[in-house]
């Protein structure tokens, strides 16, 4: 079954075509960043209006004449402008040939770039969801069948990398820029706050730390110091991915004993490093997504929408958009 998808939940329009849940036949991506580069971050509206634009060619090169056996497209959650893009653009495919549209949760579609990097991988497993809006440590107990076992209760990991960049004039998006700049830091040299719970073993808090990070600023600056950017960053990294990679593995120890990192932020060579030392000490099977299938992507949805529509999950042309929507709560 080959299984169109288009993604446009933020600041990548993406379309791909996927056979089988597991076999990659299209990618294609147009990225925003140049766009949203100089405002320091994505602007809505720009965003839905470049979807618009980049919607239409980016589907025809992917067909390329091929006709697809279903639509599929994230519904939630996103920027509700730019998804409604991809949902009406999905609509009306799956309308004018006579498709099956599948709605696609974004994050679970995070969760299915695994499903395309090994061959093997089927629930249960754990997995940490760590992106630009939600940071959360899932039991993934069938292909459609999630619950949180915890989850950010503030800022997103993401998020705490992009302000961390804008705080050192590094630019957006901050993720890939902090692991540069990193590189030839000492993660020893400032010790930032890492946030634990009593009665929530797996719930995050990034704002402790990026508010570490903005005073640390503030004051070098009143003190006229210059930041070493590479420590800061380091240490930055150390605190943010430390606290990723206790709680997720110690959740796979009394889950499942397999963890899986989906989500923008499990690009990071740091964190993937991390994750790989403390699973092989904790014996935790390991499963990380290819480094080009992390950031958002159409192949994903594709591979996830497989899974849902062998649920019965089928959207009529009366599917809507969403903002927010719990990662474990049912389709339909
Ligand atoms: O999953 P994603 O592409 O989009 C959302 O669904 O949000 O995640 C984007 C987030 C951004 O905050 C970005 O800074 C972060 O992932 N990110 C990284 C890296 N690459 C992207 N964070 C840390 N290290 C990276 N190498
Ligand atoms: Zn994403």
């Amino acid at each position: 079954m080959k299984i169109l998808a288009i993604e446009s939940s933020c600041d990548e329009t993406a379309v791909a075509l996927v056979e089988d849940g597991r076999i990659l036949l299209k990618n294609e991506v147009i990225s925003q960043i140049p766009v949203h580069e100089r405002y320091g971050g994505v602007v809505p509206e720009i965003a839905s209006r470049c979807h618009i634009e980049a919607i239409e060619p980016l589907v025809e090169r992917t067909l390329e004449g091929t006709v697809p056996d279903a639509i599929a497209v994230t519904y939630a959650p996103g920027l509700i402008g730019a998804l409604l893009v991809g949902v009406n653009y999905a609509k009306s495919l799956a309308f004018t040939y006579n498709l099956p549209l599948i709605p696609v949760h974004h994050l679970r579609g995070h969760v299915a770039s695994n499903y395309l990097t090994h061959p093997d991988l089927k629930p249960p497993f754990t997995a940490l969801i760590a992106s630009g809006g939600h940071s959360h440590i899932v039991h993934v107990k069938s292909y459609t069948e999630y619950e949180i076992l915890g989850k950010t209760r503030d800022d997103a990991a993401g998020e705490a990398f992009d302000k961390t960049a804008r705080i050192l004039g590094l630019g957006y998006p901050g993720g890939p820029k902090i692991q540069k700049t990193a590189e030839t830091g000492n993660p020893d040299a400032i010790v930032f706050p890492k946030v634990h719970f009593k009665d929530a073993p797996y719930d995050f808090s990034f704002s402790g730390v990026k508010t570490a990070v903005v005073n640390f600023a503030h004051t070098a600056k009143q003190r006229g110091e210059e930041i070493n950017a590479p420590d800061l960053a380091a240490s930055f990294t150390k605190a943010v991915c430390g606290v990723l990679t206790e709680k997720s593995v110690l959740a796979a120890k009394n889950t499942t004993g397999k963890l899986v990192l989906a989500g923008g932020v499990s690009a990071n060579g740091d964190l993937r490093r991390m994750m790989e030392e403390s699973c092989k000490k904790e014996g935790i099977e390991l499963y990380l997504p290819r480094p080009d299938l992390c950031g958002d992507n159409g192949a994903m949805i594709a591979s996830q929408a497989y899974y849902e529509f062998q649920a019965g999950n089928v959207a009529k042309s009366d599917l809507n958009a969403y903002a927010t929507m719990p990662v474990d709560q049912p389709i339909f």
